[in-house]
């Protein structure tokens, strides 16, 4: 529990800078990261690109796969996750544009474009360290509610709750957010070797508690990480009000 979010995004790119070096990547054994979209790993982002910038890390030997997409967004529409990834981190770093990894929402094929994500994932190793935020519903990725805790990347219809969540975006127009999204599944996240998740804001405060307190539960797909022997759950004192 950090005293803030600007705390929290210092500490979890401290913390990824360090297993990235510790790991001493190279051509032939890439360090290979999973990192989610969303306002919670702004702070951590803005934090990656001044420890690259002062020579503290490269990025040269990472490879990332990212969490989501929207399907039917425009590749270079504003709020598409490609977007959002390519403004907030991946153009202020030294990644190189093959390595990243992102699902395609305007695949000809969503289900063999989710096959292939995970099987490219395997072909690597499989993830180190996977970074991820959660909806104020407790969903991981696009894990929504009623997810199953054993799903593999696939498309997902998104809980009217995610869609109104996430209008602000959109100029806070609902009809204008997608219905659908690609996402990994919850034993996709599962299976890395440790996962890392950022919970910022008193309106996570609700699921940080059902998150942690509770048992695990479909309902509040990020729950899943009690399974795992490796989870660090990063957050701030805001979130933890419902402790
Ligand atoms: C979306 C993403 C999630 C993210 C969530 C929370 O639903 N698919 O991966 O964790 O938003 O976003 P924020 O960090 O902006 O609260």
């Amino acid at each position: 529990i950090q005293e803030s979010s600007e705390q929290v995004g210092e500490l979890v790119a401290e913390y990824v800078c360090k297993r990235i070096n510790d790991f001493a990547p190279s051509a032939t054994r890439p360090f290979v990261l999973g990192l989610p979209t969303g306002s919670s790993p702004l702070l951590c982002y803005k934090h990656l690109v001044d420890s690259f910038k002062a020579g503290k890390v490269s990025f040269q030997y990472v490879v990332t796969f990212n969490m989501d997409e929207y399907c039917g967004l425009p590749r270079d529409h504003p709020e598409s996750y490609h977007s959002f990834m390519w403004h907030h981190l991946f153009r202020h770093i030294d990644i190189q544009p093959q390595n990243v990894n992102i699902l395609d929402g305007n695949a000809a094929n969503f289900q063999t474009e989710c096959d292939e994500y995970e099987e490219k994932i395997k072909e690597l190793g499989g993830i180190k360290l996977f970074l991820a935020g959660i909806g104020p519903d407790g969903h991981i990725a696009f894990n929504e509610p009623g997810s199953s805790l054993s799903s593999r990347t696939r498309v997902k219809t998104l809980a009217q709750e995610t869609v109104v969540a996430n209008a602000r975006f959109f100029g806070g127009d609902i009809s204008a957010v997608p219905r659908m999204a690609l996402t990994v599944g919850v034993a996709t996240v599962l299976d890395a070797e440790e996962v890392l998740v950022l919970i910022t804001g008193t309106h996570k405060a609700y699921a940080l508690a059902k998150v942690v307190e509770e048992g695990v539960n479909h309902m509040f797909t990020v729950s899943a990480v009690q399974m795992h022997p490796k989870a660090i759950i990063v957050c701030d004192e805001d979130s933890t009000l419902e402790l």
